[in-house]
C-alpha cells in the first residue's frame, strides 16, 4: 500500500513530485529500471523530508514487471508515469533504428497502457501521465517521440472512461531542466537560452513546476480525461 506510486521517479519530474509529496506527508513508492539511481534518490529523499520512501525495481515496457510491482504494492491512492528512455530516439526520421522507435512506444505508450491494465482495482484515485510539448510543436528531430506523446492522449481518454471513477489525466511539459537533457549531444544551456527568450514564460521549465501540475491534478476529484500543458506557452511560439 502506497500513497502515491512515481513510475519513473529516481530522477527529474518524478523525483521532485516524490520531494513535494513526502514534504506534505505523503508515503511514497519511487519505481525505475536502475536500483542505484533508485537508492540514490531514495537516499537523498530521507536526507531532506521524514515520509516513508519505497523503491521497486521495474521496466515498465515489461508487463511481467508491471504485473509484478502492482501484486508488490496491492494499493496506490494515485500512480504517476514519468517513466522515458529517450537514447537514440531523437534524430531525424531516417538516422533512428526501428528498434529504437519500437523500444520507445514500448515504453511510453504501451508501458502506460500496461499501467492502465495492472493498476485497474488497485489505483483508488488517479493515474497521471507525462506526454510532451514535441506532440504538438514537432521539430523535425524527434518523431517517434511526438508521436507516442500524442498517443497517449487518446489512451488517456480511453482510461478515464473504463478505469472511472478513477481520473486518469496526461501532463504535457514543456522543455524543463532535468537529466533527460544530458543523453542528448547538444549545447543544452545555448538550446535553453535560445527557447527561453522566445517562450511567454520567459524562462525554461524547472522539475518543481511540473511537479505542482501533477499535484493539482492529483488532487482536483473533477479532473479527468485531460492534457494539462505546462509548457511556458511553448504551443504558442
Ligand atoms: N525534460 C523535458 O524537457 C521534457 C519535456 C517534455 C516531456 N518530458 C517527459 O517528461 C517525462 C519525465 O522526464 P524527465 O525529464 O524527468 O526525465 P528523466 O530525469 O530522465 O526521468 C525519467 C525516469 O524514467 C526512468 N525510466 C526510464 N525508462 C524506464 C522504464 N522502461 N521503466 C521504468 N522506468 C524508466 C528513469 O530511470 P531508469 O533509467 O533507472 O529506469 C528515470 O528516472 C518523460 O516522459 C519525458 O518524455 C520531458
Amino acid at each position: 500500500m502506497t500513497d502515491a506510486l512515481i513510475i519513473g521517479g529516481g530522477s527529474g519530474m518524478g523525483l521532485a513530485l516524490a520531494r513535494t509529496l513526502l514534504a506534505e506527508g505523503m508515503d511514497v513508492t519511487i519505481v525505475g529500471r536502475s536500483t542505484d539511481r533508485l537508492s540514490a534518490a531514495r537516499a537523498e529523499l530521507e536526507r531532506t523530508t521524514q515520509g516513508k520512501v519505497g523503491t521497486i525495481r521495474a521496466d515498465i515496457g515489461r508487463e511481467e514487471e508491471v504485473a509484478a510491482l502492482f501484486a508488490r504494492v496491492e494499493r496506490a491512492e494515485h500512480v504517476v508515469v514519468t517513466a522515458m528512455d529517450a537514447s537514440g530516439a531523437y534524430g531525424r526520421t531516417a538516422d533512428v533504428t526501428s528498434a529504437t522507435a519500437r523500444a520507445v512506444v514500448d515504453t511510453k505508450l504501451l508501458g502506460a497502457w500496461l499501467v492502465g491494465k495492472h493498476a485497474a482495482g488497485r489505483v483508488t484515485g488517479s493515474i497521471t501521465y507525462t506526454s510532451g510539448i514535441n506532440a504538438y510543436r514537432p521539430n523535425g528531430s524527434n518523431t517517434i517521440v511526438a508521436a507516442a506523446n500524442g498517443a497517449l492522449t487518446a489512451l488517456t481518454y480511453g482510461l478515464a472512461i473504463e478505469l472511472a471513477p478513477v481520473r486518469v489525466n496526461v501532463i504535457s511539459p514543456g522543455w524543463v531542466d532535468t537529466p533527460v537533457w544530458d543523453q542528448l549531444a547538444m549545447d543544452k544551456q545555448a538550446a535553453f537560452a535560445e527557447l527561453a527568450g522566445r517562450l511567454p514564460a520567459r524562462r525554461i521549465g524547472t522539475p518543481d513546476d511540473i511537479a505542482q501540475a501533477f499535484v493539482s491534478v492529483m488532487r482536483n476529484g473533477f479532473i479527468t480525461g485531460t492534457v494539462l500543458h505546462v509548457d511556458g506557452g511553448h504551443r504558442l511560439t
